[in-house]
This record gives structure tokens, sequence and C-alpha cells, in this order.
């Protein structure tokens, strides 16, 4: 499975192109607003059903043009499934084999991506719910069931809350308390053991990007370590009255990440911080390469950002050893990227929006 052909129309400066990706690296070679990373937008777009730039399509559509089409094949040569992505101001259309679907959900499961980029450092600098939709997106892609499992407990949650509220019979108390414990719990249980299994990706991504072995993944569930979730509502029952929502849960589930026993964030560097969410970045795309070989794509953005020549090479030769398709954006020198891909890659330049096939 790989992105077999891909058709950009309006996508920022991408006027329109088309381009044919190799099945393993694709290096994108552009100066400053070429448009390298309105290409790998497109492809998120492709993947995800939206953009990781902005959440208001108005930004992302070519100035003064009413909609954006992002379409391509994905599979194997001669087999490949046609996908697309129309997105206008205010209305999007999904299509999957020629159908339309309801949500973005076919898509996420039929060609997942994963993304690194510069601001993936607020993955482990920023606030929780960055952690809790990476866990989510993992699980999701090994659990059939989950996103149905997230918006049950998303609407046991609402209910318990109504009734905190006094907005619905206090009686009804213990029975959302029991249901919202019963989903909860299944949701918390799931995403630890996606950390687990994620634990030995991550160690030797962790090793092959900074040489060391003593980083943790340290689960939270959102209430107090080794209480069960039906005891910690038990217990936080006065004060959700008085506060008028639900405080302990999932909802508030993170995981931290250790180096030496101390939270990596107060204590890396800058670029160390950026090498570590790459590494777990790339352990994610790893473990579900590892469950299902051949869907996962890898889009790196700006990889010169903040990295020293040695630690750009590193990151390259382990996108590069990984076998995943990978499309990888370079603004700067490329002296050293030659010796590191040798004649493998396929080669892109960008300008003006404008994207040809290169050597
Ligand atoms: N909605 C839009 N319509 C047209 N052009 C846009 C729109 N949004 C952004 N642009 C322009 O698209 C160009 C390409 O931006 P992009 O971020 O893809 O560049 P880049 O090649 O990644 O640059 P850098 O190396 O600086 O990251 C920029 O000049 C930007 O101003
Ligand atoms: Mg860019």
């Amino acid at each position: 499975m790989a992105l077999l052909k891909l058709d950009i129309a309006d996508v920022r400066n991408i006027e329109s192109a088309s381009l044919s990706p190799g099945e393993g690296l694709n290096l994108l070679f552009g100066a400053n607003g070429s448009g390298k990373t309105s290409l790998l937008e497109a492809i998120y777009l492709l993947s995800r059903g939206k953009s990781f730039r902005s959440p208001q399509s108005g930004r992302i559509i070519r100035f003064d043009r009413p909609c954006l089409t992002v379409s391509g094949s994905i599979g194997r040569p001669g087999a490949g499934i046609a996908v697309g992505v129309r997105l206008g101001r205010s209305e999007k259309e999904v299509r999957v084999g020629g159908r339309s679907c309801d949500s973005s959900a076919q898509l996420i499961r039929l060609f997942p991506a994963v993304l690194i980029h510069p601001a993936s450092v607020a993955l482990l600098e920023g606030p929780p719910r960055w952690r809790r939709q990476m866990l989510d997106w993992g699980v999701f892609h090994v659990e059939q069931g989950y996103l149905d499992l997230l918006r049950r407990f998303s609407r046991t949650l609402e209910q318990r809350n109504a009734v905190l509220r006094g907005e619905a019979p206090g009686s009804s108390l213990a029975a959302w308390s029991g249901e919202l414990a019963r989903w909860g719990t299944m949701i918390a249980e799931l995403r630890s053991s996606y950390l687990d299994r994620i634990r030995m990706h991550f160690g030797e991504m962790v090793f092959a990007l900074l040489g060391r072995t003593d980083v943790e993944l340290v689960v939270r569930p959102g209430w107090r370590a080794g209480w069960s979730y039906a005891d910690a509502l038990a217990a936080s029952q006065p004060t959700d009255r008085r506060l008028g929502y639900t405080e302990p849960g999932p909802q508030k589930g993170d995981f931290a990440v250790l180096v030496g026993g101390r939270p990596a964030r107060d204590y890396l560097s800058r670029g160390q911080l950026k090498l570590l969410t790459y590494a777990l970045l790339l352990a994610q795309a790893g473990l579900l390469e590892a469950d299902q070989p051949g869907r996962v794509c890898l889009l790196v953005d700006d990889i010169a950002s903040e990295l020293d020549s040695r630690n750009q090479e590193r990151l390259l030769s382990l996108v590069k050893s990984t076998g995943l398709q990978s499309f990888v954006t370079f603004s700067g020198a490329t002296q050293g990227v030659a010796a590191v891909v040798g004649r493998t890659a396929r080669v892109f330049h960008v300008e003006q929006g404008r994207i040809r096939t290169g050597s």
C-alpha cells in the first residue's frame, strides 16, 4: 500500500499539481515559500480529511478560489483505490472508492499518515490534549470499535454532567456514574496497552536518535494511580457536584516522557526535545507498520529545523531505514542528503507552487 498518485488543485499556492510518488523515500526540495509544506498539507488532507496547519478551510484554499481538491490513488500498483477530499469554505466532501463518505474515518483507516514537523514538539511541551489525540489515533487503528467507545463515553459524560449541574434528576447519578466507569475504564486500558506496545519501538528510536537508554513512557489514566475509575468517581462526587462537572476520567488522561527519571520537557535542550518527539512519532508509525504492514506513510517537514547536520543525517537515515513511504522536505543546503539516501530516493523540486520530478 502506498500513495501511488497525487493530484492537487488550489491548495495554498499550488494551483494545480500531479505527481507519482515513489513507494520509499520522496525528497522535496524548494526555497522558502515555494510550497513544500503545502504539498505535505495536501497529502495530510488526503489522510485525515483536515489540515494540520489550520482548522479554517478558507486559509488553505488558494486565494480567490471557491474550494480545493486533493485526490489520489492508494494501494498497490495496478490495484489502487481512488480517494479524494474536496474542501469548500463551509462544506467538505470525502470520497473513497468512488463513493461519498459521511465522515473521514474510512479515509483515516485506509491511509494513515504520521506527520513529523517542527511544531510536533508541542506533543511533549503542550497541553495533554495533544498527547490524548496521539494515543487515540493510535488506538483507533488497532481497535475497530474505539471511535464508538469514545462517543459513548462522551455522551455518558454529558449526561452525568447534566445531573451534576442540576439539569437532570439527582437520583440518576449512580446509574450514569456506573456507565461512565465502565466506558472510561475500557478507554484507559486500551490507551495503556497501546503505550505498552509502543514502548519497545520508542526505545529503539530514542537510542538511534539520542543514544539514550534511560527514557520512559508513563501513562496517566486521568484519575488517582492505583484506584479503579469507579472508586475515583465515587470519591470525587462532592467535588464534582460543587464544580458542576466530572473531574476525573480519561478526558483528563495523559502520558509523560521521563528522561533519567525527570520530565523530558523540563530537562532536555530544544533540539533534543525535538528528536525525542520525532522518536515517539516514528515509534507510532513503526508500531502501526508492524500491525498492518505497508500502510503507513511518513510526512517529515523541514528536517533541518533546529537540528545540527549530524542529527539531520541521523533522522534521515532512520526515516529511510523504516522502509515506509515517506515525504521529506528540505529548504536549505543539501550536501549531506545525497550521502545518506544514495540513489534510492525519488526527488521533486518545488518552485512557486509548481512541482517537477528531478534527480
Ligand atoms: N490560501 C493561500 N492562497 C495562496 N497562497 C497561499 C495561501 N496560504 C499561504 N500561501 C502562500 O503559499 C506559499 C507556500 O507556503 P509553504 O508554507 O508551503 O512554503 P514552504 O515551501 O513550506 O516554505 P518554508 O521553507 O519557508 O517552510 C507561501 O508563499 C504562502 O504565502
Ligand atoms: Mg514549510
